[in-house]
């Protein structure tokens, strides 16, 4: 369960900010990807140094000192999970009263994933009315709360408000995933999604195509991310990444052999995502064997491909949630609404290909999605597997506003 999970792990300014150490090993040990953020108070009682060394990224503790303008959105939103231990009163009246001080506390009201929340403190404190209140707030909103136990306390005081072990602090975290993933798990159960991934392929010869730089990763983390959501799911692909558990991968190689597979798979599908990076032109003719220097300069004359997506767009059963890519380089929005409009989708997903990180290639993306009732979603630079998220989350939105089949 923890495995590959991107967790935040919050740690306030309290005695118990050490066993926060321990935890941030434990679960890199078990395989997620923690990324430390610590308040001001929490640097006064463990080094930056000793966290960023165990931990997967170094320690965050500032909204201004990163190169991304906007560390919270980014951090809150590509989290599958955000711990906070040792949690002080401070922290749990602030999240209570939804007040943003400070990095962390940013990126609990900017998140959606799974919060659990590890408070200590003395026992005067934790029985405090106004700590209970900011504690029952919470839990009411679904933040899961790990109860501090009872013991040796700073300065030798015994009594309730010891930070939980460790152990159980995982078995929390642990929890909290499975029931996050049970929450989407069947969301698209019944449901047939497909999606396009990769750059096609145009024959010049026998051995020469006109390719682009699409990796298809974008295409896969979205498969990946309908399947565990309960769909069943084809993927048809350029390229050979590994199958995403769950997909059905359909193989092709240009955009006549794309066209051929969705229009066979389309029609009766309830989301069509074209991720795919089609080929806008292609050789008109394909020389047989392979074109020698000796022969002279080939003149390739080139034609249009079929746009696939405008056909599907052009066919769209009522039902269907339609979604496409706008890869640009400038003018992105306005570039991606007409073609939002003119190829008659639901959602397009626009990525500036032209910014560093982005798009083509890289394993990040930041898109920005534009949806046929004119909202518009951010996603700041993250992994493809947030953006899936994002994007899916989405989908699900407008398929509950479509007729059922
Ligand atoms: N697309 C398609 N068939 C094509 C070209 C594009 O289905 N022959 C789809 C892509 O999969 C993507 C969307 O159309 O989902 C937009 O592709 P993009 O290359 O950004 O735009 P184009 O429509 O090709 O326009 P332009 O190249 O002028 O930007």
């Amino acid at each position: 369960m923890l495995v590959g999970k991107r967790i935040v792990l919050g740690v306030t300014g309290g005695i118990a900010a050490y066993k926060a150490v321990e935890l941030c090993r434990r679960l890199v040990d078990a395989g997620a990807h923690v990324i430390p953020v610590m308040t001001e108070g929490a640097e006064r009682f463990v080094g930056r140094a000793t966290l960023s060394a165990l931990a997967s990224e170094p320690v965050q503790t500032s909204l201004w000192d990163e190169v991304d303008p906007i560390p919270h959105t980014r951090l809150g939103r590509s989290a599958d999970l955000i711990v906070v231990a040792p949690a002080t009163a401070r922290l749990l009246s602030a999240y209570a009263n939804g007040l943003s001080t400070d990095l962390l506390t940013n990126i609990l009201l900017a998140t959606r994933a799974p919060v659990v929340v590890c408070p200590a403190m003395h026992t005067e404190m934790w029985e405090h009315p106004a700590v209970r209140a900011n504690v029952a707030a919470l839990a009411s909103r679904g933040v899961h709360i790990v109860e501090p136990e009872s013991g040796r306390l700073a300065g030798g005081d015994i009594g309730t408000g010891r930070l939980a072990a460790t152990e159980s602090i995982v078995a929390a975290i642990t929890a909290a995933l499975a029931a996050g993933a049970a929450s989407t798990a069947g969301e698209l159960s019944g449901t047939h999604v497909v999606v396009s991934a990769g750059g096609t392929r145009e024959p010049i010869d026998a051995v020469r195509v006109i390719a682009n730089r699409s990796s298809g990763k974008q295409g896969y983390a979205l498969a990946a991310e309908a399947a565990l959501r309960g769909a069943r799911v084809t993927l048809v692909s350029t390229v050979e990444l590994p199958s995403p558990a769950g997909s059905e991968v359909r193989a092709v190689e240009t955009a006549a052999e794309m066209l051929d597979a969705l229009a066979e798979l389309a029609p009766k599908a309830d989301v069509v995502i074209m991720a795919a990076a089609v080929a806008d032109f292609r050789p008109t003719t394909v020389a047989p064997g392979k074109l020698k220097k000796a022969t002279g300069m080939p003149e390739i004359v080139l034609e249009r491909t079929p746009d696939i997506l405008a056909g599907l767009g052009a066919n769209k059963p009522p039902t269907q949630v339609l979604v496409g890519f706008a890869a640009e380089t400038s003018d992105l929005v306005a570039n991606a609404t007409s073609k939002l409009q003119a190829k008659n989708l639901d959602l397009i997903v626009a990525n500036d290909v032209s910014a560093p990180g982005v798009g083509f290639q890289h394993e990040t993306n930041a898109v920005t999605l534009l949806c046929a009732d004119g909202s518009t979603i951010g996603v700041g630079l993250t992994d493809k597997k947030a953006v899936a998220k994002v994007v899916m989350d989405t989908v699900v939105k407008i398929l509950m506003t479509k007729p059922r089949q």
